[in-house]
């Protein structure tokens, strides 16, 4: 039996790369996204691979989470990937004297909350499988210890506070064997990275495959770039 892997997030940039990587190894992947019938990357990704199967959810939504989590209540997700996330400020100066307080709460709302509320729902899945791994992709932009410049205030405490609580959980759940793993993907070129982003979702999402593929309990709880350097909290 080939693992299943489930990816939120999974219509564009790293998202899909996950999907097609996986996919093209033989697992099963329950691949995630907002808005299903707009997403013609990943239906004709899904086309061509039949082991994958396209799920509507937005994270942020708990009606969307639950009914997902009904609908695969039978199966088991051997790797979670939580990999959907918002990066409103990039584009515009943020400071202390114009901050937008609901963009500030709409990316914590994703960037935050969905992971924990995907977790929390699909955690009896994950259990029941053979390798019980939980990820988050988080960013070095999320470590205190590398800020150096006063931008991204939103995206870098969401992602701060995503390390905090996913490194919570990883302690919860490794009484049950389940591992968390909290991964940084380098400056990819997505829409979020934009352009001129040094690194391809190709060679990062085959990096952070590496260190899932070696995961071990001694990880758990840990932060690591995607060419498996750790990272400072
Ligand atoms: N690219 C980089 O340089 C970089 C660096 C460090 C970390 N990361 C992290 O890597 C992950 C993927 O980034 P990316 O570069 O692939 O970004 P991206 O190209 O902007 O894609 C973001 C994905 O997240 C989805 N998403 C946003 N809000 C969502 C919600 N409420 N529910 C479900 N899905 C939602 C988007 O769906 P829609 O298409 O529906 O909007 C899209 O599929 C993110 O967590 C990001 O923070 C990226």
């Amino acid at each position: 039996m080939m693992p299943n892997v489930l990816v939120t997030g999974s219509n564009r940039g790293l998202g899909i790369e996950w999907v097609r990587q996986y996919a093209e190894e033989g697992w099963r992947v329950f691949a995630t996204c907002r808005h299903p019938a707009e997403a013609d990357d990943l239906k004709a990704l899904a086309h061509s691979h039949r082991s994958i199967t396209v799920h509507r959810l937005d994270i942020t939504k708990p009606d969307d989470v639950n009914a997902l989590a009904r609908e695969l209540r039978n199966e088991s997700i051997d790797v979670l990937i939580n990999n959907a996330g918002l990066y409103l400020e990039k584009y515009e100066e943020v400071s202390l004297d114009n901050l937008r307080f609901d963009d500030w709460e709409l990316t914590f709302r994703v960037n935050t909350l969905g992971c924990l509320r995907v977790t929390r729902a699909l955690k009896p899945m994950v259990a029941a499988s053979a390798r019980r791994l939980v990820v988050a992709i988080s960013t070095h932009m999320g470590s205190i210890t590398e800020i150096e410049t006063a931008d991204a205030f939103y995206y870098r405490s969401s992602k701060a506070a995503l390390n905090a609580s996913m490194k919570g959980v990883s302690l919860e759940l490794k009484p049950l064997g389940i591992g968390v793993l909290i991964l940084h993907p380098g400056w990819n070129n997505t829409r979020m990275g934009g352009p001129d982003a040094p690194f391809r979702p190709v060679d990062t999402v085959a990096g952070m495959r590496r260190i899932i593929e070696r995961f071990d309990m001694r990880h758990t709880g840990r932060f690591f770039r995607f060419n498996g350097e750790e990272i400072p909290w």
